[in-house]
């Protein structure tokens, strides 16, 4: 029987992915490697929707890819690609924007937030489209599941819809996804502010640590890492947020609960907790710092296995375009 489907996709906005991604969302896709059959996206048509500048978006987008490369996503078992190299994301979006309603695309809470911060005369119309073309990239690949963190539920609800009314107005077209979300790990907070995710927009670098962060700078983050008054080890999400998003971070990462770990750190204060921590934190990472190194040591070996990942790509996204061009009752090309 065939495997189900999986497939997600990763801004290329930064020099490096950060905590939040890592175990809100890129964890899984390894895991989900073994189970499932995982298509992964580095989503660089997503990127300009915010200003970026040419040289930077082209070597991000090689960073990212090798990331996910140096995380353990196999590129015999996944498939890997840069969204820009498969057409057929923008051109589904064009068709799923035309059954999409203002209002519903006026609802979505990230492009308030987004473009309150870019200013509302500067916002694009792509900054708007955004999770229309996030849906695309979910229906081209007849996903049954989506790995990623709390803040994307919404786009996923929309994305539901839409595959929905497509179906019902013009037949059985798309599989309807649905989203997985782990909640332990699903928002990430902040390091200095827990009231917030983490996140590479509004996070001061104070709260936020990287992937491809120098181990000396990742112990002083979580050292300084804010807490509270008291002095216990014990996770209490109202009076207790900061400590609360440690305690998940460690658990995690250590593959071990967060009861176990408050009696392991009962009557033993911060200090040790956040020293034992970091140390779990650099262990996990400093691996996939080397091997993203390497990988980025060879560009043309990199960009090889992107282009075998998008011809691959491309071979399911044009089926799904053929049934959708034909649903819709465009008049086939000659
Ligand atoms: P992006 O690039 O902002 O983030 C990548 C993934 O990381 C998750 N994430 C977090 N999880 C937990 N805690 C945090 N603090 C945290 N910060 C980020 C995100 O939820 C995401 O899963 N719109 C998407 C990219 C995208 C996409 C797709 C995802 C484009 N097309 C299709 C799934 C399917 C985004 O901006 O992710």
């Amino acid at each position: 029987m065939a495997r189900p489907r999986v497939f997600s996709g990763i801004q290329p906005t930064a020099d490096s992915f950060h905590l939040g991604n890592y175990l809100g969302a890129l964890r899984q896709w390894v895991a989900l490697q073994q189970t499932h059959d995982t298509v992964y996206c580095v989503v660089d048509l997503h990127a300009i929707t915010l200003p970026q500048k040419p040289a930077e978006l082209r070597r991000r987008s090689r960073v990212a890819a090798a990331q996910l490369f140096a995380i353990g996503i196999d590129p015999d078992t996944s498939i890997v690609f840069v969204q820009s190299h498969v057409p057929e994301h923008a051109e589904l979006s064009w068709v799923l924007s035309c059954i999409t309603g203002f209002g519903e695309a006026s609802r979505m809470v990230q492009f308030k937030d987004k473009s309150a911060k870019a200013g509302a005369d500067t916002a694009s119309v792509g900054l708007f489209t955004y999770p229309i073309l996030q849906a695309a990239d979910i229906l081209l690949y007849d996903a049954d599941q989506v790995p990623v963190g709390e803040d994307q539920r919404q786009h996923l609800e929309l994305t539901r819809d839409l595959a929905q009314r497509f179906n019902h107005r013009f037949g059985k077209t798309f599989v309807v996804p649905g989203p997985y979300i782990l909640t332990e790990v699903a928002k990430i907070a902040d390091l200095q502010d827990p009231a917030i995710k983490m996140s590479k927009s509004a996070s001061s670098p104070q709260g936020i640590i990287d992937v491809l962060e120098v181990p000396e700078s990742v112990r002083r983050k979580i050292l300084r890492a804010v807490t509270d008054n008291e002095a216990d080890v014990r996770a209490d999400e109202t009076a207790k947020p900061g400590v609360t998003n440690l305690l998940r971070v460690y658990s995690a990462l250590a593959g071990e609960s967060v009861a176990s770990l408050e009696q392991r750190y009962a009557g033993s204060g911060y200090g040790t907790f956040k020293k034992e921590l970091a140390e779990v934190v650099v262990d996990a990472f400093a691996p996939i710092r080397e091997r993203t190194e390497k990988l980025l040591a060879n560009e043309a070996e990199l960009d090889r296995l992107l282009e075998v990942g998008a011809a691959k790509a491309r071979e399911i996204a044009t089926k799904t375009m053929t049934r959708v061009r034909d649903n819709v009752g465009f008049l086939p090309a000659r």
